[in-house]
């Protein structure tokens, strides 16, 4: 455990990711005894604040979001007894030499953590470096987005690149921390039931559902520059799919990992002519409803620009064109203002060669692999069996084996996905950290989409606010014979 004690550098440490997520996970990794006694953790911001009004606010933030059983005593001074702070400018050199002292004679890696714009991300990797505050161990953790579109992430890229090699740069993408999520990798490299059925002659398509409740949160500003397509799919979206699609790595170090994932990636076919308009739904919500209350439309939400063509939902059928995978539709769909949060994988199999039931349950004649990501994490595996009672003939019934974590895992506490971060970072292993191919390949499909939808102008599609998107992303699976697996 020694092994893994870090000084920590927060930039941004006043932020709201920082104060929603990252001290929390902080606490909770010390209150499990997982932060080495050592560990030092530095907040650094713009605010003039002296370390014990700091510590006063972050200790205001957890108790506002932890449960009271959480809140022991002893754990909670002990965790803020280890916050110190620094007011710093992060555009200008100057002050960074505050950094170089808090490090002198310390013998742990120092882990830089940047919970700020991508825009300041070179300026402050430059000035750590040029006031001697790093060394050959320094670790830098970013946030999402990296840029806009392939050419500003390059750009991101270069500049942190210029200062930490690849190996020591950790690129967050929160749902790669989320248990469920590496759960996917056990699920299909440790069951070879799964493992032969992995392709197309198996599987007949794939749906990707990432819904959520929320609106806007008053983040109107940064959402419409990006929308949901950047938002949500080039990372999100992209890395479940990865896990789903990719081939088996060799072992589970990151890059063999990172290997297959990027080959994915480079394996998504664009959107070309027709494809844009038949396979691609974008949606904006309008006014509606959210859990039974009315909530505005997004050109209504506080601060927004009532011309926006922004786009609140995307619905697309996308193909991965490899030999595992030919055929296969892959059905992605993310929104806002959702009827509820939820993410889901549902691999559906195909049918068997020859039917012989009832005619009219051809339909629900086949298996269906349901992985509920968030809530309610668990698996599902559709099977059919003989509906029972002397009456009912051969009739099938469909019905789940069901492993529900919650329930199979009283005990553990469903951990936050920064806590599994940032423990990966402190332990320094990055196969849960995206590389910097994967982000630029994913990108490069983005980007393509994108363009296409700029040379076609086509205005998003309205829906209420509370409905599972606009009528066209319906028709979009529809049209195909089949429909989004409905179990809420
Ligand atoms: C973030 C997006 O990356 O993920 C947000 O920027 C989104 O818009 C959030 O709400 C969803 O994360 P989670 O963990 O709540 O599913």
């Amino acid at each position: 455990e020694r092994d893994h004690a870090i000084d920590l550098a927060l930039f941004g440490a006043l932020g709201d990711l920082a104060m929603r997520k990252l001290f929390p996970a902080l606490y909770h990794l010390d209150r499990e005894g997982l932060m080495p006694e050592s560990t030092r953790i530095m907040g650094l911001a713009r605010q003039e604040h002296d370390v014990a009004s700091f510590r006063q606010q972050v200790g205001g933030a957890l108790r506002k979001r932890l449960k009271s059983s959480e809140l022991e005593d002893s754990s909670f001074e002990r965790f803020l007894n280890r916050l110190d702070y620094r007011q710093l400018d992060f555009s200008t050199e100057e002050g960074f030499e505050a950094i170089r002292e808090w490090r002198e004679g310390s013998k742990q890696p120092m882990v830089v953590y940047l919970s700020v714009a991508a825009r300041i991300y070179g300026d402050i990797c430059h000035h750590l470096q040029a006031s001697g505050s790093l060394d050959e161990d320094s670790r830098v953790v970013v946030e999402k987005p990296i840029g806009y579109d392939l050419t500003s992430s390059e750009q991101i890229n270069d500049a942190i690149g210029a200062v930490f090699p690849e190996s020591r740069v950790y690129r967050i993408d929160h749902y790669l921390g989320k248990e469920t999520v590496q759960n996917l990798i056990a699920l299909r490299f440790a069951n070879p039931l799964f493992g032969t059925q992995w392709n197309q002659n198996h599987i007949s398509h794939v749906e990707i559902t990432v819904a959520e409740k929320v609106g806007i949160e008053g983040r109107w500003g940064y959402f419409d520059d990006a929308g949901q397509l950047r938002d949500m799919v080039q990372n999100h979206l992209l890395q479940l799919l990865c896990l789903i699609a990719m081939d088996p790595p060799s072992n589970l170090d990151a890059d063999a990992i990172r290997d297959e994932k990027v080959k994915v990636l480079k394996a998504l076919k664009p959107f070309k002519g027709e494809a844009l308009g038949r396979d691609v739904v974008r949606g904006q919500y309008i006014a509606g409803t959210s859990d039974g209350q009315a909530v505005p439309g997004y050109l209504e939400e506080e601060g927004a620009n009532t011309q926006s063509q922004t786009e609140t939902f995307v619905a697309m059928k996308t193909e991965v064109s490899n030999w595992r995978w030919a055929g296969v539709p892959f059905y992605l769909r993310t929104g806002k203002r959702m009827p509820e949060k939820l993410s889901q994988i549902v691999i559906h199999f195909r049918q068997q060669p020859h039917y012989i039931f009832d005619p009219d349950q051809r339909d629900i004649a086949s298996n269906k692999l349901i992985i509920r990501l968030q809530p309610e994490e668990g698996i599902a595996l559709q099977v059919l069996t003989k509906d029972s009672g002397l009456d009912k003939g051969m009739r099938l019934r469909p019905g789940p084996l069901h492993l529900d974590f919650n329930s199979a895992f009283p005990k553990s506490r469903i951990p936050d996905a920064y806590e599994r971060l940032l423990l990966e970072v402190m332990k320094g292993q990055q196969y849960l950290f995206v590389r910097r191919d994967e982000v630029e390949h994913a990108w490069r499909w983005c980007d393509q989409l994108i363009a296409g939808w700029q040379s076609r102008e086509t205005p998003p599609r309205r829906y209420p606010a509370g409905s599972w998107g606009p009528v066209a992303s319906i028709a979009m699976i529809t049209q195909d014979g089949r429909s989004w697996y409905e179990d809420y």
